[in-house]
């Protein structure tokens, strides 16, 4: 493996792009050596700027479903864009996608597209403060829903709701009113939402955490987020940036039986490009300007080749499509299983449909206390390089697959699990 064409850029890169790269993780600070430069993908695979081949687990953190460089997707930008790139209008694929996305996702009465999941978690926010006329929300500690200062939140010590910046540059005030409490813990949330019930403007939550690895919902959390929300008439947010479309059909309300109040959507939802979109129910999205008094707007929003791609993409995810994911989903887990029992490794492989963590040194993740880091993650990560598998540069990420992982690269990819796992055996 050779990584001269990446560390020649990665030597430009610095000098112009603040830490080499245009988002953190992409630096490779928590796996050291030099960031992988891409070059191109096609299906399963990704290749770098040096010309080495991978099987892609990365899947750009969940955004592919189909496979790198569909070419039902690829006509369907050409077709787009040989028409113009941004016209500042509506236009008619904006209209189709959200009828699409209605139909699948339950709760998406009405739809406003956005450029990114920031964007929309933004949005949803001011919009349940504007609905509720109230102002504090709950998160919950280890939730990712992108780089708005209130959500930019860490958990003080030992307290469920005391909240710390995690970034400078956020002001107290900004995240005063985020009330921090941890994953799956449904008395902490009972309680803190008792305490706040005059002020509570929603809840938002990861129906399947994916942002501290992937960590599955307790259905009874979720049952509760919904009944507390209902009874004290705040708004249930479902953050779906990674499971819309991903884990079923319809998302993980789909799959959980759990109507949310508002849904996010990113990732898949643009086929690859910057679209994003809040959804939700009627009465909450006619808030929005133009029909109502809480403000949003933008100028690429809505993107006639972005809203194409993410046409393309959703025409071809049918029901069908899911149960083709669940079977490599559920060889790949057995497979990684047996590897950790003939390794006699301890660790736990948590998935929900094509989305994927393994934790070590554990053998139940349900909140982000539960994680265990490992010295070994960069030995780990570098090992499945070697062995053509690119996984997220850090243990706090999920894995994807896409319905382009074939039997074929699901033989390779536990053979390189086995070689890596090896790794971790060694004093
Ligand atoms: C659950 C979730 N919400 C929101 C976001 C933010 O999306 P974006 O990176 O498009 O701003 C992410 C990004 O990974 C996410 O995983």
């Amino acid at each position: 493996m050779q990584l001269k064409g990446s560390e020649a850029l990665y030597k430009r890169a610095e000098k112009i792009l603040v830490g080499g790269v245009d988002s953190p993780v992409r630096a490779f600070r928590s796996v050291g050596g030099n960031p992988l430069f891409i070059k191109k993908a096609k299906g399963s695979k990704i290749y770098d700027v040096d010309g080495n081949e991978y099987i892609d687990y990365v899947s750009s953190w969940g955004a592919i479903i189909l496979g790198h460089a569909d070419e039902d997707v690829l006509r369907a930008i050409y077709e787009a864009s040989s028409n113009g790139t941004s016209f500042g209008f509506t236009n008619p694929y904006e209209v189709e996608l959200a009828e699409a996305i209605s139909e699948r996702i339950k709760n998406a009465e009405m739809v406003r597209f956005v450029n990114s999941g920031t964007e929309a978690a933004m949005t949803s926010l001011r919009l349940a403060r504007g609905y509720t006329h109230r102002k504090k929300i709950i998160k919950f500690v280890g939730n990712y829903h992108g780089h708005f200062d209130p959500f930019l939140v860490k958990a003080g010590s030992g307290l469920a709701t005391y909240s710390l910046s995690s970034s400078e540059g956020t002001t107290e005030g900004c995240i005063a009113d985020t009330l921090l409490v941890d994953y799956n813990d449904i008395n902490s949330v009972i309680d803190v939402s008792e305490k706040n019930k005059n002020d509570l403007a929603a809840i938002i939550v990861e129906p399947v955490a994916g942002n501290m690895g992937v960590v599955k919902p307790d259905l009874s959390f979720l049952k509760t987020l919904r009944d507390i929300c209902d009874k004290l008439g705040c708004v249930l947010i479902f953050d779906e940036v990674i499971t819309g479309f991903r884990v079923s059909y319809g998302g993980a309300q789909e799959l959980y039986k759990i109507v949310p109040d508002l849904t996010l959507l990113g990732k898949i939802v643009g086929g690859g490009f910057p679209l994003a979109a809040v959804t939700g129910k009627k009465e909450i999205m006619k808030k929005l300007s133009p029909v109502g008094a809480v403000y949003q707007a933008g100028t690429l929003a809505g993107n006639p080749v972005a809203t194409a791609a993410g046409l393309a993409t959703l025409k071809k995810l049918t029901r069908d499509k899911y149960e083709k994911l669940e079977d490599y989903g559920q060889r790949l887990e057995d497979g990684l299983n047996n590897i950790l029992t003939d390794l006699n490794i301890k660790g736990v492989v948590n998935r929900v449909g094509s989305m994927f963590s393994i934790f070590f040194n554990t053998e139940t993740v349900k909140k982000y206390n539960d994680i265990k880091s490992i010295n070994k993650f960069p030995e780990f990560f570098w090992k499945l390089i070697q062995k053509g598998v690119l996984i997220p540069p850090s243990q706090y990420e999920s894995m994807f697959f896409t319905l382009s992982h074939n039997e074929e690269d699901l033989k390779r990819t536990l053979e390189a699990f086995r070689a890596a796992m090896n790794v971790l055996t060694y004093e």
